[in-house]
């Protein structure tokens, strides 16, 4: 793993935006993962800037997004579907079509599932997975206890992950208690991958995907074993690991 340690939460935004739209440039049909959630939203702000300012084209870009709620409309504003078109498609150029979201509303989930993994499995699976994490370590909605080995799937939500969503929602009743999320074996098979972290609500999450063991009780340390993973996090998120200069670990 490579770790970037970066000052606070708009320095993160502006290397994530960074690192995306330098692969976006070098291949210009990419596949790129996504995720929802509080902290990729700035990077997202700076994608769109750059958009605007530098004409950056999303043309050919294709994306999947990692998870949605099951049972929200993606009319609706908690689903994931509208967090993406206002966060960042309604102003980028990609083309609605290229973008892939599981739908929350489908009559036949499992069915849903496999066909969300067939998508990626023949456009040749995920370039640039971007990630956030848990404070529970999940990745996706993978929750602790999920296997290594999952591909898309329905997940029953912890009460802690609908707890730190619920501030989203009127109240916490109004949470889902199911998604559909990637699989942690899906996501492994990304070409490169890079998780974003903020805040010292993060600290615990951090120090066990860094230094932690890898088990299956703490989803993203199955990261460490990933070829070409990239974390970008700030000094409050960073503060209970020690890194050695350069930043780069053996694992
Ligand atoms: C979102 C997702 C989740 C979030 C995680 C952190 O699509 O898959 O794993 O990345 O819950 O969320 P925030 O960024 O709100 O702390």
């Amino acid at each position: 793993m490579k770790i970037i340690k970066v000052k606070d939460y708009e320095q993160l935004s502006n290397t994530a935006a960074k690192f995306i739209i330098e692969r976006v440039k070098n291949k210009p049909n990419i596949v790129l993962g996504l995720a929802t959630g509080g902290t990729p939203e700035g990077t997202y702000k700076n994608v769109i800037q750059d958009h605007q300012q530098n004409g950056t084209s999303y043309e050919q870009v294709v994306t999947f997004n990692l998870d949605e709620y099951i049972g929200l409309p993606g009319s609706d504003k908690n689903s994931y579907r509208y967090y993406m078109n206002e966060h960042l498609f309604n102003h980028i150029n990609v083309k609605k079509e290229n973008t892939h979201i599981p739908n929350g509303e489908a009559s036949n989930v499992k069915q849903e599932c496999e066909d969300y993994e067939g998508r990626i499995q023949q456009i040749g699976g995920i370039d640039l997975q971007i990630l956030g994490i848990g404070e529970n370590g999940h990745i996706g909605f993978n929750e602790p206890g999920t296997s290594f080995n999952s591909r898309t799937h329905v997940i029953g939500l912890t009460e802690e992950t609908r707890q730190a969503n619920a501030r989203y929602f009127p109240s916490i009743e109004h949470v889902p208690a199911h998604a559909i999320t990637m699989g942690i074996g899906t996501i492994m098979e990304a070409k490169e991958i890079i998780l974003l972290a903020s805040g010292e609500k993060k600290r615990e999450a951090m120090k066990k995907l860094i230094n932690g063991e890898v088990t299956e009780d703490f989803p993203a340390s199955i990261l460490q074993k990933h070829q070409n993973v990239t974390i970008i996090a700030d000094e409050a998120s960073l503060s209970d690991v020690q890194l050695s200069g350069d930043g780069k670990l053996d694992h």
